[in-house]
């Protein structure tokens, strides 16, 4: 039972909190912390100490004897966006304006989470492989590239107002008189117009531009001076992670469909024919193949080889691709089941392409496009050859001749959806507490580590202090005093911070600090001078949780 006390010093009073202990027979009192000079002050101080240690005296009972049962929490896109903005990861832009439909703001945490997913993209497609490099494009570039692209002319929706709601909204070309609005009124057909969905801008006092639409332009336009410089032999691709921007007509669903959103996008070469050179990696997913959609039947599961061999998957590039896509979003604990790949019909293909695939994802508002991955022949480099009078033929070694290399396949990734759909997946309640626990993969994890004192004093402050500034120089990491501790827990699993860490009496007496499991709320006690490491060993999932430390039980 702890106790106020107050000690008498050169004619001043102070208070301290104490507790009373049996030890070997004989009773000891400990100092639990310094109440200040004020009684008043020092009762309401004493019964915060008190709170906070009985609250984290019930966390680890809990922890001990009710491991974590954690559900799925399914939610709207509405929701999503009501938490994405409670807890910073997203907010609507210029909202103390009244907000600009279609444009996002990324907070801290949203902030952290895009990074460490670009980050997590680029270093599967482009660090870790040989056979591609990078480039980052200007947004605005020579408006012949767009003139060339075809995009001038052709990058236009649909627009039609609904004779029930009034609104108006995108159709695809092809889509007029087939399709209703989301409302279920029918479109007034006389209403149609084409809008250009490209943003022009000024540039200078004379000329004029457009923003981006999409980023692979940029790597057309740069193809044969990034061939030349990385000195690349087919097959090879590369990449872009940056900035589009398209004045669509009707923004939704949140990050969905944006007017500024980010791409990451491959253009692979080959020497026309020249066939895969990889393993086509050991993925099962539900096939959507143009056929199955022309005759209204399902999609059907099977491996994405099968699919090649069954010849509706028609070129080896393709599977490879689709499957190695797919091993990403497996890499960063994305749900397969919530996946199917969507062959495109005949009537969508462009005429230049041979076979088109979108992944496509289970989102709250039905099957929608998440990545497209076309193959696109050698369609862009001969415009851009057509319209800048430029030979960007590569000379071929074996054959001793020039050629145009082909694209066999375009992917290309919205960051905006991929933070979709691994904030839907990630999304978990704990079954007993009632509290959201947001299981998002290690590396995309905003926060990796939470420290806490235990409570409030001023030893166990310094440790957590230090702990801290060393991590920081490796992780986002933070430092939380506020609150039960309880509540910290509490907040920590709502954003995702992989682990906790408490310091406390025994990180005084053993220099040793305890590790919560975000996923199961179990604790380990490791030494101090050892956190980091174990947490390095953590986070890329070198060790696991049980067997990096001593498990409280
Ligand atoms: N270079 C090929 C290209 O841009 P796309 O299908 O128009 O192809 C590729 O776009 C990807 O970019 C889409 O699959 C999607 O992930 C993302 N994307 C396209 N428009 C978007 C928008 N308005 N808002 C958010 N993401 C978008």
């Amino acid at each position: 039972m702890a106790y106020i006390v107050k000690q008498k010093v050169h004619g001043n009073d102070y208070y301290y909190l104490r507790k009373s202990i049996r030890k070997g027979g004989k009773v000891i009192s400990k100092n639990l912390g310094y109440l200040g000079k004020d009684k008043k002050q020092a009762e309401i101080k004493a019964k915060q100490i008190i709170k906070q240690m009985e609250s984290s005296k019930s966390e680890k009972s809990e922890k001990v004897s009710c491991p974590r049962k954690l559900i799925k929490e399914n939610l709207s896109v509405e929701e999503l966006a009501v938490f994405c903005k409670r807890k910073g990861f997203v907010y609507p832009s210029g909202e103390i304006y009244g907000g600009f439909s279609g444009f996002w703001d990324f907070g801290p945490l949203g902030v952290e989470l895009k990074n460490n997913l670009k980050k997590s993209w680029w270093d599967f497609h482009v660090k870790q492989r040989e056979d591609l490099v990078g480039i980052d494009g200007s947004i605005i570039t020579h408006p012949q590239v767009w003139k060339a692209s075809g995009h001038v002319d052709n990058f236009s929706d649909v627009l039609v107002v609904c004779k029930k709601c009034k609104k108006p909204n995108k159709i695809d070309k092809n889509e007029l008189g087939k399709i209703k609005c989301p409302c279920g009124g029918g479109y007034d057909e006389s209403s149609a117009k084409e809008f250009k969905l490209m943003f022009e801008t000024n540039v200078g006092i004379t000329g004029k531009s457009y923003l981006r639409p999409e980023t692979a332009q940029l790597i057309f336009s740069n193809f044969k001076y990034v061939y030349e410089n990385a000195r690349m032999k087919f097959p090879f691709g590369i990449a872009q992670i940056g900035k589009a921007f398209r004045n669509e007509i009707s923004p939704r669903d949140f990050l969905f469909r944006c007017r500024e959103f980010e791409q990451m996008e491959i253009e692979y070469f080959i020497k026309k024919d020249q066939k895969c050179t990889y393993k086509i990696p050991n993925i099962e997913v539900l096939v959507y193949s143009s056929e199955n959609q022309e005759e209204n039947k399902n999609a059907e599961k099977m491996k994405i080889k099968q699919a090649l061999e069954k010849g509706i998957i028609k070129k080896d590039w393709h599977a490879y691709w689709l499957a190695t896509e797919f091993l990403w979003f497996k890499k960063l604990g994305a749900n397969l089941n919530n996946f199917r790949i969507r062959q495109h019909k005949k009537d969508e293909l462009a005429h230049y392409s041979s076979d088109c695939w979108d992944l496509e994802y289970k989102f709250p508002f039905g099957w929608k496009e998440l990545q497209g991955i076309a193959d696109r022949s050698d369609y862009d480099l001969s415009q851009h050859e057509k319209f800048s009078k430029k030979n960007l033929k590569v000379f071929d070694e074996e054959l001793k001749e020039k050629f145009l290399p082909h694209v066999i396949c375009e992917p290309s990734l919205g960051v905006e959806r991929a933070l979709l759909v691994f904030l839907f997946d990630a999304f978990y309640k704990d079954k007993d507490k009632e509290n959201i626990v947001l299981s998002l993969d290690s590396q995309l994890a905003p926060i990796k580590a939470a420290v806490f004192p235990i409570v409030k004093k001023k030893e166990f402050e310094k440790i957590a202090k230090e702990i801290v500034e060393d991590l920081k120089q490796r992780w986002n990491v933070v430092y939380d005093k506020s609150g039960s501790i309880g509540r910290r827990y509490a907040r920590n699993d709502e954003v995702g911070t992989l682990f906790c860490i408490t310091i406390d009496e025994e990180s005084l007496k053993r220099k040793e600090a305890t590790i919560r499991d975000r996923d199961t709320a179990k604790q380990i006690r490791v030494k101090i001078s050892n956190l980091k490491n174990i947490l390095e060993k953590l986070i890329s999932k070198k060790i696991e949780f049980e067997k990096a430390g001593k498990i409280i039980k």
